[in-house]
């Protein structure tokens, strides 16, 4: 199924009207109340190609209610966990049999590689499926340690109604993760999907539903934040939100829980991470590669990417010299063209945000090493060419904030001790990397590095069995792993006198 169609082929697929647009409730497809619908334009070129229904407050509570309904009546949550495994590994297989589909659709909305939508975002959705899939049977409770005349059993139940508002980075990775773990422990779901990136959600739902997941349990309301995330963020019926995104958006989440039913929230936000290399990294042509990857990947848009690079100074003018060299079959070309391995940055706005945040690295005084520009495989299309700045200073705009573009910060430091202190000085906290030889040097960094994930001598390697969320302000709570199972249930404890 991942065997790779021509560009030809992508386009006479791309120009097929896009099948599903509305709203997915109840298991069923239904306009907005409001009748209203918006625009996709595509990165890749500029052009509309398809509209969207437009939901809001009114959908949110439709989508809640039969979230609600679902729930209360157990056709899911006291489903047999055998019967419940067998529905999400049907997911999962239709997820694969589908791929082609799911991934023509995330990359007509935000321009990744269609050889990266087909072999990394539609197949670790279905990794991600199948895997909380596994463990729907493997979920014990305990029994505790209380006087002889007692028995007490400690449970894990689902919470209810889950609100999840994602990003569209990876729109179905990390939907996947959420919904996936929720609906693993229970739960029913209400998914908003970020405005730039609808399409996929609403085929991957209407799947689970196809797969055998009763109706109400997974629903998609598609539309805009300020509207339907604030409603579904909100909502007093809703028991847990779910968010990954900005961190701007992920503290009105906070809030949005704050004044209404003190609801948990789970947050992954933003990063700046950095990539130490010390003087005696193991071999400067890996980290280069891992550096350039780890920056330029899916144009940069990545939370954990490695934006800061905090190098030696002694062996930063080579670094760099190699990460050109890997930067250089790392060019943004048309996205349906199946060998292409950078796409475009998301919209118009974000392009305009990266190509301000390059300018600022001028203004203030670095110095571009490589790239810096807009580039126009396609015309009319959101490309920015992998762009690394060098004397780069700590507190710098492109050394401190979020760029989510392909652009790395050189920064050099003379010795261990400062390349910490600056790798740590950042609100952010998502991940970090080190390279070096020296085993204890190498447990000493990465202990001092305050980051969700540390990686030494590598870079972004990560799995559903790892779990993965921020220290800071790249947020709480966690993605992937059982931890993240912990994330969607309550502790019940049922306390029996013999
Ligand atoms: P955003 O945080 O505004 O959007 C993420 C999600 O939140 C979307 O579904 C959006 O509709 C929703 N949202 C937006 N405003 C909302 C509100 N007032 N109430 C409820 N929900 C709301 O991110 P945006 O504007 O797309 O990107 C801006 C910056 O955020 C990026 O340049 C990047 O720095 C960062 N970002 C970080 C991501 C991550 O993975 N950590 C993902 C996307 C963006
Ligand atoms: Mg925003």
């Amino acid at each position: 199924m991942t065997d790779l169609l021509t560009r030809d082929e992508w386009l006479r697929r791309a120009a097929v009207p896009v099948a599903r647009t509305r709203l997915w409730i109840d298991g069923d497809f239904v306009d907005a109340a409001s009748g209203k619908t918006f625009e996709c334009v595509g990165p890749r070129d500029g052009a509309t190609f398809a509209r969207v229904a437009e939901g809001d407050a009114a959908d949110v509570d439709r989508a809640v209610a039969a979230a609600r309904r679902s729930f209360e009546a157990g056709v899911w949550r006291e489903a047999a966990p055998a019967h419940r495994k067998a529905v999400m590994l049907r997911w999962a297989q239709l997820i694969r049999e589908h791929a082609h589909e799911l991934a023509l659709l995330e990359t007509l909305n935000v321009g990744k590689p269609i050889s990266d939508s087909v072999k990394v975002d539609v197949e670790y959705a279905a990794t991600n499926v199948q895997w909380y899939a596994e463990t729907i049977d493997k979920m014990y409770g305990e029994v505790a340690p209380v006087p002889r005349d007692s028995l007490t059993i400690v449970e894990r139940e689902p919470l209810g109604v889950v609100g999840a508002v994602v990003p569209w980075n990876y729109p179905l990775i990390i939907s996947s993760w959420k919904v996936g773990a929720a609906l693993a422990a229970g739960n029913s779901v209400v998914l908003k999907p970020a405005e730039q990136s609808p399409l996929s959600a609403l085929l991957f739902a209407e799947l689970a539903t196809r797969a055998g997941l009763p109706d109400g349990c997974f629903n998609v309301v598609t539309g805009f934040g300020p509207t339907a995330g604030a409603a579904l963020g909100r909502h007093a019926d809703v028991d847990k939100l779910a968010f990954t995104g900005s961190t701007e958006v992920g503290k009105y989440f906070l809030r949005y829980a704050a004044e209404s039913n003190g609801k948990p929230v789970s947050l992954e936000l933003g990063g700046k991470t950095p990539h130490v290399v010390l003087r005696d990294c193991p071999d400067l042509d890996a980290a280069a590669s891992a550096i350039a990857w780890g920056v330029f990947y899916n144009s940069g848009q990545t939370c954990h990417a490695g934006t800061r690079l905090v190098v030696d100074r002694t062996i930063e003018d080579e670094l760099l010299e190699r990460i050109s060299g890997v930067a250089a079959g790392l060019q943004p070309g048309d996205p349906l063209e199946p060998t292409t391995t950078m796409g475009t940055i998301v919209d118009r706005v974000q392009l305009e945000r990266v190509l301000g945040y390059i300018e600022s690295g001028r203004a203030e005084g670095a110095d571009v090493h490589l790239g810096g520009r807009q580039a126009h495989p396609v015309q009319g299309g959101c490309y920015v060419e992998p762009t690394v700045f060098r004397n780069v200073r700590p507190g710098m705009r492109i050394e401190r904030e979020e760029i989510f573009g392909p652009v790395l910060a050189s920064v050099a430091v003379d010795d261990v001790d400062a390349a910490v202190r600056i790798a740590n000085d950042t609100p952010y906290g998502l991940g970090a990397a080190v390279w070096t030889r020296d085993l204890s040097r190498a447990h000493k960094v990465a202990r001092a590095l305050r980051a969700g994930t540390v990686w030494v001598n590598t870079f972004d390697r990560s799995s559903i069995v790892t779990p993965f969320g921020g220290f800071k302000q790249s947020g709480t709570g966690r993605d992937r792993s059982m931890h993240s199972i912990e994330g969607y249930t309550n502790l019940k404890t049922t306390w029996i006198q013999l």
